[in-house]
Parts: structure tokens; sequence; C-alpha cells
């Protein structure tokens, strides 16, 4: 089959090649065309025109060539490859046979012969154009030349007109009148017209030269599309109005200018007459849309309407989005390319009699006020907003939805970003390590700014590489809304060791660049060898206290020590005195106290320090026996006692909280227990110390 089918490939070759590069006469030219076209002044000169279909590898001749049908003779001339001319003298009145020669250094070719009557070839210039216009209709009249060039009656025209902003040509042919009327033309529009015409015997003209006319112009007709650019973040003090302008069939003129109405939560409202052609820039035009540049502060509401030399439209009224007012109350999907974004949101549960309409904005991330912006107004009943355009890919759109209720109050129900095409985020978020201890930091940033992002933040990548082993631990955080701050606690660290953190954020196309920082956490527990110290000394300064007055009362023998005397009486409670210096003596002498007035002193005093939660959501301390067993009887002491010991357990927490981390104060239970460990480690119990 192969060998069969290149068989066949190569015949056709063998045929084809040698007739594409063999020596060959030109290829005939086709039937000429021939007119003979006038001025003002004459009709003379018989034009030709032909295709060659010329092979530009070969130099080849054309001449034209013609002969009267009432004699033999052949007369030529040389031409073009696609025209020449029969000059006056060379040809006479009647009929004549025309045709084209091609020549080359191989043969020659000759076109089919064209036969006519000189006569039937005359095209006489185009008419001359003049036009009228009034409210009702358009009238365009034009002039023939038949009658005055040529002495010949009118034969038919056709006629074209487009309005200026319109492509396409509406044509009508077979007029026979020098004139013709458009009813009911749109006003103050610019109309485009051409005429061509044949008389009763020869060729249709040219078209005229385009002749344009405004048509007259009316009122404005309905009112403004406005709204207003308050930016990505919908700040009021960004805010501009913003309208669209009428497109030429609502505008019935040219819009001189337009005249904003502003009005003031406190004042008189103030009206500002802004002129199209006005250079001052209280007014900003765009292809589509104008906005109005002055400030909006304090403003409650604007109404707009725009003016020709006729009238103005109906104001078009538009209250301003009061501040704070942003809910995302409705989720809302956005489909979007480089050509349209597609905007839907659910129906609402019900229909409000209230709800006016909905509009969908978006803005491009970045554009200043009033640029990159559009809107469009959606019926209630529906929830689905297209928009066409050109959206730059990499680039931020801020898709917002709005209901506007019968009132024309404005509220705003979410924004959403979306993209045209995703990029990776061009750098990674600037953020820094705090709160470094030994096992665990904090890191902390912003989110990578909007123009850098390139792309929906799926979430962060945190990247720690330990400088001991290389080793890398990855996270994935997820992203917090735009423009709120992140933080993140890296656990299970080793202490004093170094390390590299990186982040990095992530969308669909994949992982940004990243940011790096290095940190190195603290030694172990550096706290604790501090409190160590800090409950040591405190503790030798108990312990020489407790000896000199432990020496002095023993030795001397007297009962001038508060604490032996208290000894003897046998109900502590009952005593004045005892309640007397629970007042007066602070707290840490009561400490050093009561445990020396005991005749046989318990450890449990001084060492067991117990937590109780009661009911009421206190905690407290038992202090041995001290205060729950003598105390706790006494419902009034007890409200006394609670109280200091409540004090007491206050101070104590702060005592030690002070020295521990901030991060680890937070965790009340855990920091207390370790100050019951402290305490248990380092302070000497009572017998210890009674015998030193
Ligand atoms: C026509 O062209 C040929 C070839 O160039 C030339 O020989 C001849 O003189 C020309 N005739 C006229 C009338 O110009
Ligand atoms: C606004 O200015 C135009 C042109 O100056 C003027 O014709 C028009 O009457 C003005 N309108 C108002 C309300 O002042
Ligand atoms: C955008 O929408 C138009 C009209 O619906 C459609 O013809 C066109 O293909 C869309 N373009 C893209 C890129 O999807
Ligand atoms: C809101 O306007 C619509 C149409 O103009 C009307 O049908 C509806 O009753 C109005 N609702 C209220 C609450 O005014
Ligand atoms: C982070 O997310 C990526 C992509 O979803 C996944 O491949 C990776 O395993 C995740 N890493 C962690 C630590 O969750
Ligand atoms: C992130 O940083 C590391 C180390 O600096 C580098 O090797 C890596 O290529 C970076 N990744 C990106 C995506 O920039």
């Amino acid at each position: 089959m192969a060998t069969l089918g290149s068989r066949w490939l190569l015949s056709i070759l063998l045929v084809i090649v040698p007739k594409c590069f063999a020596p060959a006469p030109p290829a005939s030219p086709s039937l000429p065309e021939c007119y003979i076209p006038c001025d003002e002044n004459n009709c003379a000169d018989i034009r030709c025109k032909w295709d060659s279909r010329l092979d530009p590898e070969i130099p080849t001749h054309y001449s034209l060539h013609w002969k009267s049908a009432n004699s033999e003779q052949v007369y030529g001339i040389n031409g073009t490859s696609t025209s020449g001319t029969i000059d006056r003298e060379d040809y006479v009145h009647g009929e004549l046979r025309v045709w084209v020669q091609a020549k080359n250094q191989h043969g020659s070719a000759q076109s089919q012969a064209a036969l006519f009557n000189t006569a039937d070839i005359i095209k006489l210039p185009p008419p001359t154009v003049s036009s009228v216009s009034d409210q009702d209709s358009l009238e365009f009249s034009w002039k023939s030349t038949c009658a005055e060039l040529q002495d010949l009656s009118l034969g038919q025209c056709e006629v074209q007109y487009r309005t200026e902003a319109e492509q396409v040509w509406r044509e009508d042919k077979d007029v026979l009148h020098g004139s013709y009327t458009v009813d009911s033309p749109q006003p103050g529009t610019v109309y485009e017209f051409q005429v061509r015409c044949s008389c009763d015997r020869g060729l249709m003209s040219d078209w005229s030269a385009i002749h344009r006319i405004r048509s007259t112009e009316t009122a404005p007709d309905g009112e403004l599309d406005v709204w207003s650019d308050c930016g990505i973040f919908h700040k009021i003090s960004d805010c501009v109005v913003t309208w669209k302008k009428l497109p030429i069939s609502q505008a019935r003129g040219l819009i001189l200018g337009y005249e904003v109405r502003l009005s003031y939560s406190n004042g008189a409202p103030v009206l500002v007459n802004v002129s199209t052609a006005e250079p001052t820039g209280r007014l900003a035009c765009e292809e589509t849309q104008c906005h109005f540049t002055s400030s909006l502060k304090d403003v409650a509401s604007v109404s707009v309407s725009a003016y020709n030399a006729r009238g103005a439209t109906k104001p078009s009224y538009l209250a301003l989005p009061t501040p704070g007012e942003q809910k995302n109350e409705q989720a809302i999907r956005l489909v979007m390319n480089e050509e349209n974004l597609t905007v839907s949101w659910d129906p609402p549960a019900q229909l409000s009699d209230n709800l006016k309409e909905y509009v969908v904005q978006y803005k491009q991330a970045g554009c200043p006020p009033g640029q990159g912006f559009d809107w469009i107004k959606v019926n209630k009943r529906q929830t689905t907003g297209i928009f066409e355009g050109r959206y730059i890919k990499y680039t931020a759109y801020q898709v917002s939805l709005f209901t506007v209720s019968n009132c024309s109050k404005v509220h705003h129900l979410s924004p959403v970003i979306g993209y045209s095409v995703q990029g990776t985020p061009s750098r990674g978020p600037s953020f820094e390590v705090s709160s470094i201890a030994d096992t665990h930091v904090t890191l902390s940033w912003e989110p990578i700014p909007l123009s850098e992002q390139n792309g929906v933040i799926l979430y962060y990548q945190v990247v720690v590489e330990s400088g001991a082993d290389g080793q890398n631990v990855v996270y994935n955080v997820s992203a917090s809304p735009q423009r709120e701050s992140q933080t993140f606690k890296l656990l299970y660290l080793s202490p004093g060791q170094e390390y590299e953190v990186r982040i990095r954020g992530v969308t669909t196309a994949g992982p940004g660049e990243n940011k790096t920082a290095e940190f190195k956490t603290k030694d172990h527990e550096p706290f604790a060898h501090l409190i160590a110290v800090v409950l040591g000394i405190i503790l030798l300064a108990v312990i020489c206290v407790l000896c000199i007055l432990y020496r002095a009362c023993r030795e001397e023998n007297k009962v001038w020590c508060l604490s032996a005397s208290l000894t003897k009486v046998p109900d502590a409670r009952n005593s004045h005195i005892f309640r007397h210096m629970k007042h007066q003596i602070n707290d840490s002498f009561a400490w050093i106290c009561i445990p020396v007035n005991e005749p046989h002193p318990k450890i449990s005093l001084l060492e067991v320090v117990e937590k109780i939660s009661g009911p009421d959501g206190f905690t407290r301390i038992a202090v041995g026996d001290g205060c729950s067993q003598v105390d706790c009887q006494d419902d009034r002491r007890e409200k006394a006692v609670k109280e200091e010991c409540q004090r007491t357990d206050h101070r104590g927490r702060e005592d030690y909280s002070k020295m521990v981390d901030s991060d680890e104060e937070r965790d009340g239970e855990a920091s207390w227990s370790s100050s019951e460990g402290y305490e248990k480690h380092f302070m000497p119990t009572a017998l210890e110390v009674l015998e030193g």
C-alpha cells in the first residue's frame, strides 16, 4: 500500500512540477470594463480597467486594443498591468470593441472583447447634496448633472445614510426624486448621507462625498445612572459621585454640563453647575463615565441631572453610604476571565417589598477614584450580573453587592476579591518574631498588600528550619480576611537553638516569594534561677529573724514576745489583742509570728499551700490548720480571713507572675502550680528552721 501511495505521489509531482517551472505565456487578462468619466466641462477619454493575474517573476507587457464597428482598423496602446486610456482623438462615437493583450518572452494571451456603445459608458459626476433639518424630519436633496452636462433626463438614484455612531449604512435604491426624507430622526444626532445617480442613459455616477447634518436637538430624556465610587476599602473620605454618560438616544443633543445638587446632613443644599467644556477639574469624564471630584464631606445625598441647549434630565437621587455600614450578609460568587465578570448571589428567602433593585459594582485595585470602576443595576428578581470588559490578569478586582430600597437607602452586602487570572504573590508578608522563649516564639505579620498578592491567598506557608540539623517543619496557616494581621505560635522548639523561619503566601497558582527571619530560642528556663535566688534571699532573712526571736524568748524567758504571750491564751479567737494585732501587723509579720507561737509547730503551717476553689469561684489558700480550722468556724472571722487569703493568694500570684514570662501569665493554673512547686522545693520546713 505504502509503495503504491508513494508512486502515486511521485507521478503527481512529475506531472505538476514541470508545469510550474516550464516557460509559459501569460494568463489571459479579464474582460476590460470601460467608461467615459465626465466633469463639468467635457466627457472625453475612455478609461478601461482589467485584472491581469500577473506573474511577478516574468516581465509582461499589457496593451489595450479597440476597433470601431464600422471600421476594420485595429488600434492599440501600451497600458499598465490593470488599466489603459483611449484618447478622445483615437476613437469615434458609436459601437466599439475593446480587448486586452498580455505578452511576455514565452508568448501572448488575449482577453475576451467587450462590446459597447460609447453613449452607454458615459459616467456623470456625482450630484451635489444639500439638506434641511427640522423637529420632525431630516431632508436631503441633490442636484443631478444629467440635464446640465449631457442634456439627458434623470434616471435612478441610490441613497445611503447612517448616524455617526453606526457602522453600517442604511440604503435606499430606486429613488426617483431629487430628495430624500428621514422621518423622526434621533434628536441632536449627526447623520451621514451619500447619493449616486444615473441618467436615462449611461452609467451610475460614483457616490457623492459624505454629507453630515445634525438633527434638531430636544431636551434630554430619562435619568442619569448615578452611583458612588468609594474605593476598595469603602472609606467615606474616598467617595466620589460618578455617573454614566447618556447615550445619544437619551442625550438628544450635545450635553453641555451637569447640575449637581449636594444635600448636607447639617446645612442648606448647594447647587454646583459643572460644564463639560469647563477645564477646571471639578468634573472628570472618561469614555463612558463622568465623576464629580469635589469633596463629599458631610454630604448626605446628591442628585445629578444633565443638560443640553434645550433642557435637562430629571435629577437622579443617590443617598451616600453611611460610614461603617458593611455586613457580610450574603455570599456572592464570582466567575471571572479576561473578558467577562459574572457575579451571582442567592435570592433572599423572602422578596421584600422594600427592595427596589440590586447594584453590583467592581473596583480595580490601585485605581484612583472614578477609574477602574463600573456598576450595573439589576432587577430585584434577578440574581446575576454580568460585566463585559477587559480584566487585567494578576490584578485584584473587588466586587460588591448592594441593595437599594424603595426610599433609595443603599445597603452594602458583601465585598469579594476576584482575579481574572491568578498568579503567585510577588512577595512574602512582612513579619516579626516576638515573645521568644525557650521552646516557643510568636510570629506576627500583616497580610501581603493587594497589589502584590496577585491572587487570593489560600493560606500562608510557614517553614521553620533548625540551624542545628537543618530539618524543616512546615505549617499551613489559613489566611485571615484582608487587612487583619495574623499571629502564629511556633511550639516545640529546642532551647538555645538558632532557627530560620520563612513565610510565603499560597494562591491557586502556587506559593509566592518568601520573607525570611532568623532567631535563637532562649536557654532553658532562665527565670527558674532568678526565682530560686530571690526566694533563697527571702528565706534566709526569715530564718535569721526566727533564730533571733527564738533565742531571745528562750534565754531571757521574758514574755515580751507577742507570739509567746499569745500561746498562753487558751482560745486565740477571743483575744482582742489578736484581733487588734491582726489588723495592725502586716502580712509578713503574721507569717513569722503564727508558727512561732505554736508550742509544737506543725510543718504544714508553712509548707502546705493548697488551692481551694470555692463555690463562689474564688480561689483561696488554706494555710495548714491556721486558717481553715481555727478561723473558719466563726463566720465573721472566716470572712476576714478569706479576704486575707485572697489577698495573700493574689500577692503570691503577683509576685510570681512578675517573674514568669508574660505568656505564661495567661495560664494562671500553670504559673500557680509551678510556684507551689518552688515552695516545696526551696523552702525549708519549719523544723529545719527551728533546728537551724
Ligand atoms: C509599447 O511597449 C513596447 C515594449 O516595451 C515598446 O517596444 C513600444 O515601443 C511601446 N509602444 C508605445 C506606443 O509606447
Ligand atoms: C449652568 O451653566 C449653564 C452654562 O453656563 C447655564 O446655561 C445654565 O443655566 C446653568 N444652570 C444653572 C442651574 O445655573
Ligand atoms: C464572554 O461573554 C461573551 C458573551 O456571553 C462570550 O461570547 C465570550 O465568549 C465570553 N468570553 C470568555 C473569554 O469567556
Ligand atoms: C416599592 O416600590 C414598588 C414599585 O415602585 C411598589 O410596588 C412597592 O409597593 C413599594 N414598596 C414600598 C414598601 O413602598
Ligand atoms: C499544606 O498544604 C499543602 C497543599 O494543600 C499540602 O500539600 C501540605 O501537605 C500541607 N502541609 C501541612 C503541614 O499541612
Ligand atoms: C524561599 O527561600 C529559600 C531560602 O531563602 C529559597 O531557597 C527558596 O527558593 C525561596 N522560595 C521561593 C519560592 O522564593
